[in-house]
């Protein structure tokens, strides 16, 4: 054991990485290690072989590992969003989640992860909410060090991200967040702080936007003398893509890596400001020393000891069965009313037989992942239509009818479509091409063989497509350039088309506009062909080339489909009715206005329940909606974004063969005007956490504070619980209060698993009064008991002092719960 200049404890191991470092950081002059800091392309660090260095690759994200390109030919496993892993408030299904990410990443060649994403869901408008994972700081810790934990035991570095305050998208390059200290470090600061100490995670990414003034990437305070130097982050800050902005400003201020480029602050500028007395080269070093290191672990410098040697990675693990797995452990059983008997789930029994109306688009097209960088292409997706086809008992008349369509906008082009993009360059030749499984074209990072972006002049969306249903369907282009679009030999816009968008994601995926309409046959394929000149280098902030072909089938009558809907659920013994978001809703890039299910689905749900009231209501979304009709239907089940195994553990969980092991990570508003924070856009520039620490739950507890739909900690099983005994003991550990036990008992008729919730109050708060003070998940057989050990650490308990900049453990007395369970604190 050997102890660092952090006062961190090494192994031996450590230190003969450390000593190759060293060594390879002496044999570097100032320009390499300058354009070791920067990207040498969107996604990887150049390799230095002088040295024995290989080139470190990242790639997105929380769900699923991209790769270097981000095109369906090379399909990555699709896991349920972030939202749905905190549901089920398991680190340790957290961790296997990483691991499998590792496995992923290993097959890609990718060393790094650009995840978790630990920033806290402070409102429900937040367009990332579905890629975080709770309102509450110590459950997004939990969760995310078991997912750092999972993610480096395969050997593959994290970059825990966005460090720090980036709850919400609108102008997230500029926005100041202006963050009272004690919100910051009890709420904000809180995950990264809990993930440093336990996971010792090997990067962090630094956020877009400005904390108290000062932009992420270049705040000495947070990155050197809080992540680093309170903390002890041995690892590499990343900016985030396009975060860094000044080259003195950033090195001074604690980041290591710039990224993407050849185009940024770091690299040449970098040894420039060196040479000219601006930068100490000390600083240099100290970067490069941390990306050597972060390059040793993940095995990439020679003659350092991985961390884990490729012998030593956990067992291969099967990416569609886990996935299946967290999406039934993180459905949410909201409601579960009896209609006419038993609860309405698990469906079960002789009324089955009267059959099953299944109902709304995102039962036969559900919504499996949220938009942006997170977003990845699996190789198949199972929807709730394929299986519980499959699934129902043998005879079961099961009826399909759309209901109302949610979107509100052309998505892109997806079934009957065969398509190909072809890049030509100047002179017309074509340089490449690649098949396409849908309407969109995303080049960020590598280009297709072949296709270099400096010579490139179009890219082509050609192929064809057969019509599902006669009548005239509607054509439609996505992103930032010049268009040509032709459908059946007939031109339907030809001309520029510019999002005023600064956000990438915003010009690439952003305003999609309808061209016109053409008259087709069902069965009859035509050619169609989007020809898309992309704009010059130097007028994107990217080098990528990002456009859609958008087709929707003709629009059918609004009023027929609820009637046809309706008359499906009335004809039938249960109805389910799969209401959900759209990508136009829930994406990174922009918040989201209201809290309202698109479309007419809400009239659906309304009316579905009216005609049958064995009515069960899933609901396919990132984040929380209002769900006005809920106390009109039998049951609510929120499967989030489910991955791609949705269908198949949605129909477990219908079935019964699984239990919504799931609860809320999140409070549920009624109504969007109830929520505790609603403002996500900054005025002039600033956006100021008002509410300072009464975010979620926090807030909900206040007096005169209006009653949520569904609270934080939520979620029904299939089975009963009674909570038995509550007993707290003084710990050992210093870093802990007390060791705490409770033990509960399966009063049910099936196994089940229960989170077991602690929670803490303080008799005299300075701030709010009760939070989550720890959790477990434990599971019983029917009149079996489980008993839960929580330990207590006191980081749960304490609070920040501004005045005097320390943390305080509460003067008055804590008493603890858990359910109706109370007992003094010890
Ligand atoms: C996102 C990051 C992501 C990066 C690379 C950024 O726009 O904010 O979360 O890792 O892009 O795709």
């Amino acid at each position: 054991m050997t102890v660092d200049s952090n006062g961190t404890v090494g192994t031996a191991q450590d230190a003969e990485r450390e000593a190759v470092v060293e060594a390879a950081l002496g044999a570097l002059g100032l320009d390499d290690k300058a354009r070791l800091l920067a990207g040498q392309d969107m996604w990887s660090l150049p390799a230095l072989p002088a040295v024995g260095l290989g080139s470190l690759v990242m790639s997105d994200g929380p769900v699923g590992v991209r790769g270097r390109r981000w095109s369906a030919d090379d399909p990555s496993v699709a896991l349920p969003s972030p939202t749905a892993l905190a549901a089920s408030w398991d680190p340790e299904l957290a961790r296997q989640a990483g691991r499998l990410l590792a496995q992923e990443a290993h097959r890609k060649g990718v060393h790094v992860l650009l995840a978790p994403t630990v920033n806290l869901q402070r409102s429900p408008l937040g367009g990332r909410h579905f890629e975080a994972y709770s309102e509450d700081p110590l459950l997004t810790g939990t969760i995310g060090t078991g997912y750092v934990r999972g993610v480096q035991d395969g050997g593959v570095g994290v970059t825990v991200k966005h460090f720090a305050g980036n709850e919400a998208e609108t102008d997230r390059f500029t926005v100041d967040n202006r963050i009272p200290e004690g919100a910051l470090r009890e709420l904000y600061l809180a995950p990264f702080e809990a993930i440093v100490a336990d996971a010792r995670p090997w990067g962090v990414m630094a956020a877009y936007n400005r904390v108290n003034g000062v932009p992420m990437t270049e705040h000495a305070e947070l990155n050197n003398a809080v992540l680093r130097g309170e903390w002890g982050f041995d690892g590499v800050v990343v900016s985030d893509w396009l975060a860094a902005r000044d080259t003195t400003a950033a090195i001074r201020g604690g980041l290591d890596v710039a990224m993407p480029g050849p185009r940024t602050v770091y690299g040449p500028p970098l040894a420039a400001a060196v040479r000219a007395g601006e930068v100490p080269e000390e600083l240099v070093d100290a970067a490069v020393r941390r990306v050597l290191r972060l390059a040793a672990r993940a095995g990439l410098l020679a003659g350092a000891p991985a961390v884990v040697p490729a012998a030593d990675r956990p067992a291969p693990i099967d990416g569609d069965a886990l996935a299946r797995e967290i999406a039934a452990r993180g459905c949410v059983l909201l409601r579960n009313e009896p209609a006419g008997g038993a609860a309405v789930l698990p469906l079960e029994g002789d009324g089955l037989r009267g059959g099953v109306a299944l109902l709304g688009a995102a039962a036969r097209e559900p919504r499996i992942l949220g938009g942006g960088s997170a977003q990845v292409f699996p190789g198949h997706v199972v929807s709730l239509l394929d299986a519980l086809g499959a699934a129902l008992p043998a005879g079961t008349p099961l009826t399909y009818a759309v209901g109302a369509d949610p979107a509100e906008e052309l998505p892109p082009a997806a079934g009957g479509f065969v398509l190909e993009a072809v890049a030509r360059a100047y002179d017309g030749r074509e340089i490449g091409a690649e098949a396409l499984p849908g309407g969109q074209v995303q080049w960020f990072g590598e280009m297709p063989e072949g296709v270099d972006y400096d010579a490139l002049h179009s890219v082509e969306i050609r192929g064809t497509f057969t019509p599902r249903v006669s009548g005239p369907h509607r054509f439609g282009t996505r992103g930032t350039g010049g268009f040509l679009l032709a459908v059946d030999g007939h031109v339907l816009f030809e001309g520029p088309q510019f999002d005023p968008h600064g956000d990438p994601f915003e010009a690439f995926f952003g305003t999609p506009t309808q061209r016109g309409t053409v008259v087709l046959t069902a069965g009859e394929p035509v050619g169609v062909s989007l020809l898309h000149l992309p704009p010059k280098p130097e007028e994107l902030p990217l080098p990528a080339v990002g456009f859609s072909l958008l087709h929707a089938e003709p629009e059918q009558d609004a009023e027929e489909l609820l009637a046809e809907a309706e008359e499906a659920a009335r004809a039938a013994h249960t109805a389910v009715v799969v209401v959900g978001t759209t990508e136009r809703v829930e994406s990174e890039g922009f918040d989201r206005r209201d809290l309202r299910l698109p479309g007419r689905q809400d009239e659906l749900v309304a009316r579905v329940a009216a005609a049958n009231p064995r009515t069960v209501v899933i609901v396919n979304s990132g984040a929380p909606v209002e769900l006005p009709w809920r106390e009109d239907v039998a049951a609510v089940l929120v499967c989030w974004f489910p991955g791609q195994e949705g269908g198949a553990a949605l129909a477990d969980v219908l079935l019964g063969f699984e239990e919504p092991g799931g609860r809320l990570p999140t409070t549920w508003p009624a109504r969007l005007a109830d929520a505790p924070v609603t403002r996500v856009a900054p005025s002039e520039g600033v956006l100021a956490y008002e509410e300072g620490l009464y975010v979620g739950y926090r807030a909900w507890q206040r007096a005169g504070a209006p009653a949520p739909a569904y609270a934080f900690g939520h979620g029904l099983g299939y089975t009963s619980w009674a909570y038995e005994e509550l007993v707290a003991l003084p710990a050992e550990d210093p870093a802990l209060l007390a060791s705490v036990t409770v033990r509960v008992r399966n009063t049910g008729a099936r196994p089940g698993r229960e989170v077991v919730q602690l929670y803490a109050h303080r008799s005299a708060p300075e701030g709010p009064a009760t939070t989550l003070a720890g959790f477990a998940v434990v599971t019983a057989p029917p009149g079996g008991a489980a008993e839960a050990v929580i330990p207590l650490p006191r980081r749960s308990a304490r609070s920040w002092d501004p005045a005097t900049r320390t943390w305080e453990l509460p003067a008055s007395p804590l008493t603890l719960s858990a359910s109706t369970l109370r007992v003094a604190l010890p």
